[in-house]
């Protein structure tokens, strides 16, 4: 898919919105017609524009932001989050491939200590840390949130059906005190469950310490984002991720459609 976007001269790692060109002129603009097709279909994070006969990247979509109706837009829009990858010296009007290699992922850290400031989360940094050694992760974004329900299914909802992170990690929050709701939050939105990840998460966590019974974890997908249940500890993150590596890599390739067959 191609997109052509005027660009502004920026520095490298500089984030962008990427607005209509009736909105902000300084930031770099879609034209009207090319406004129309994204604006409400957002561009999957990760994915890069790359100009038109190269195969370096400028920008890679790192986000979105929702921009309210103004002036002669009459609609909400949401517009693409461009960051740099290098820097940009004039302005200027050009066509971009719109490429995405490689996997998104998006961890979220459930921790009410941790969203007030008094627990450093390691857990979170950690699996993107053990899954950026195992895939090629294209973009990848950590969350904290409390405890909290609704902050979690609006997170999980907005991640994977607008962003549409192609792996979604959740840490924290699946034992059995009070505050724990990340489990039953997860699966009522989960589009189908994924047991086999379930299970093979507790086999391999049993054969490390028998209080992993109390794992209430759920895997599954929302849209064609897989999103996995994660304990809190560092140590159990690590011990978790490996029973379901090796089986990663095709897992999102099938979800992705991949027609190949699974022979091998
Ligand atoms: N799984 C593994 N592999 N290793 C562990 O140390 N800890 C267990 C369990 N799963 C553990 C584990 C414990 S003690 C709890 S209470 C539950 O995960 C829930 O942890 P959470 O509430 O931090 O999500």
């Amino acid at each position: 898919m191609t997109i052509s976007i005027h660009t502004k001269a920026c520095a490298a790692n500089e984030i962008l919105p990427l607005l209509p060109a009736q909105i902000k002129p300084s930031y770099p603009t879609l034209p009207a017609h090319e406004h129309e097709r994204f604006r409400l279909d957002p561009i999957a994070v990760g994915s890069t524009l790359c100009p038109g006969n190269q195969t370096e990247a400028i920008f890679q979509v790192v986000g979105h932001i929702l921009l309210p109706s103004q002036g002669i837009l009459a609609h909400a829009s949401l517009c693409p989050l461009l960051k740099a990858k290098k820097a940009l010296e004039d302005a200027r009007s050009q066509s971009f491939q719109l490429i995405k290699e490689g996997f998104s992922l998006a961890w979220i850290t459930l921790s009410d200590k941790g969203a007030l400031g008094k627990r450093e989360d390691t857990a979170g940094p950690l699996i993107a840390e053990i899954l950026g050694a195992t895939l090629p992760i294209c973009h990848s974004q950590g969350f904290l949130l409390p405890d909290e329900a609704i902050e979690l299914r609006s997170q999980l909802t907005y991640l994977a059906l607008t962003e549409r992170y192609d792996i979604i990690c959740t840490s924290g929050g699946t034992g059995l005190t009070a505050r724990d709701i990340t489990p039953e939050t997860t699966e009522r939105l989960l589009d189908r469950k994924l047991p086999g990840f379930v299970q093979a998460m507790m086999a391999k966590s049993l054969e490390k310490t028998p209080r992993a019974i109390l794992s209430r974890a759920c895997a599954g997908v929302i849209g064609e984002s897989l999103v996995l249940n994660l304990p809190g500890s560092a140590k159990a993150v690590r011990e978790n991720l490996e029973a379901i590596l090796p089986a990663l890599d095709h897992t999102l390739k099938k979800l992705h459609n991949d027609p190949s067959d699974c022979g091998a």
